[in-house]
């Protein structure tokens, strides 16, 4: 998928739906097909439309091709941005060994988590004020959760099966911002701020009408604005609630500010806009592609990383995304991914110094069979048998499969 200014569009290009919101990307034109005419092309310039993926394997149109594919792209990039170390194979074994230890602890926290999430997003709802003690004492718990261990819980921000999108997105916010705030090097006492802001960041939707919140069709300008005030009334309503940090509201006001200024509420740009506030956006897009609605399966955690990697320097402040690819992975853990021998398996630690030669558990045969299952480390069998070593060739959706993940990490 590439990004091009709607100007540069060309006919034979395929316009594709990225499944990002265009409540929150306006000036996105989404509507899939073929460009016909140049005609076609004036005319959503004329709408004001700036901003257009399109597929190159779908149009006509020959895009010049360097062979690489898009997850050779983000791994150049991740590797391009200082402060990506490695510590070597060991430090991999013992961060899978984290994983598997923390998974069930992680599991309980997770359902625990949801139970404060919805009692303080209805209690928003229904007019009371925000009750900020039990949520600090959640985020502690989050915290020591991935210190235990960086995957588990992240991994569960995606393998989750609960279908509350309001409630879980609170929570995955939360739980995704501070795990990226922790590959920053922020210290704990950010990191709790940083997660308390992730965790209230769309509690303003709470106070937006529900008609206009769940508008099926295209929303009028007005009701658009309504929408936008979000990050206002959350501010509001976690500042009535007590909170007074001012680093934990200027990440809820600023989590739809934008790099290039074209965010809300302020149309902050460069510097003015709150680190918290970069953090959280970036987890809030990642989140919103990701997770499954009504209207829409959630996209693979590659491909979503593949559009926000298109949208760095403009959405997202330079360095930000390839800085969260990296602390995830460019195969997330829990990715279900298909080896070049046809061989099946789960991703179970993230290999940062080569992202594209994660740990991999192979668990599967060609097809999709149980099999004994083995520990391959891509990164180790490329060193032994370079170019006849194994390779991730595709990542697959577990729910085409009808597989359950997560105890395949534990
Ligand atoms: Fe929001």
């Amino acid at each position: 998928m590439k990004k091009l200014c709607v100007g540069d569009l060309k006919v034979g290009m395929f316009i594709a739906d990225t499944g990002l919101s265009w409540l929150e990307n306006p000036y996105l034109y989404a509507q899939e097909g073929m460009v016909t005419s140049q005609e076609q092309v004036d005319a959503l310039v004329k709408d004001g439309y700036t901003d257009v993926f399109v597929d190159p394997a779908r149009g006509t149109y020959v895009f010049e091709d360097d062979g690489r594919t898009a997850e050779q792209h983000m791994a150049d990039g991740v590797l391009a941005t200082p402060d990506v170390s490695w510590d070597g194979a060991e430090a991999m074994v013992a961060r899978h060994e984290a994983l598997r230890a923390e998974m069930a602890t992680a599991r309980k926290l997770y359902a625990e988590a949801m139970q404060n999430v919805r009692s303080f997003l209805d209690a928003a709802r229904d007019g009371h004020m925000l009750e900020v003690a039990a949520s600090e004492a959640l985020v502690e718990q989050v915290i020591d959760s991935l210190l235990r261990s960086d995957d588990a819980l992240v991994s569960l921000t995606k393998l989750k099966t609960f279908d509350e999108y309001t409630y879980t997105h609170s929570l995955n916010v939360s739980v995704l911002s501070v795990s990226f705030g922790k590959a920053l090097h922020l210290p704990k006492s950010k990191l709790r701020l940083l997660g308390l802001a992730g965790l209230f960041h769309d509690l303003g939707k709470q106070r937006i009408p529900p008609q206009v919140l769940n508008k099926p069709g295209k929303l009028t300008q007005d009701e658009f604005e309504v929408i936008k005030s979000h990050p206002e009334r959350g501010h509001a309503l976690c500042a009535a609630g007590g909170i007074k940090d001012t680093e934990v509201l200027r990440g809820i006001i600023e989590h739809h500010e934008k790099c290039n200024g074209c965010g809300y509420p302020g149309g902050l740009t460069g510097d003015a806009v709150h680190l918290f506030g970069r953090i959280i956006s970036v987890a809030d897009v990642y989140d919103a592609l990701t997770s499954r609605r009504v209207y829409k399966n959630g996209m693979l955690p590659n491909k979503a990383l593949s559009i926000m990697y298109n949208m760095r320097g403009e959405d997202f402040f330079p360095g930000m995304v390839e800085r969260f690819i990296k602390s995830v992975g460019i195969y997330p853990v829990g990715s279900l991914v298909r080896l070049s021998d046809f061989s099946h398996g789960v991703v179970v630690t993230a290999n940062p110094a080569l992202p594209l030669l994660p740990l991999v558990k192979v668990s599967f045969d060609e097809r999709m069979r149980p099999r004994a299952q083995v520990l391959v480390d891509l990164a180790e069998e490329k060193a032994l048998h370079g170019l006849r070593a194994r390779k991730i060739v595709d990542c697959l959706d577990p729910r085409d499969y009808k597989l359950d993940i997560a105890p395949l990490l534990a």
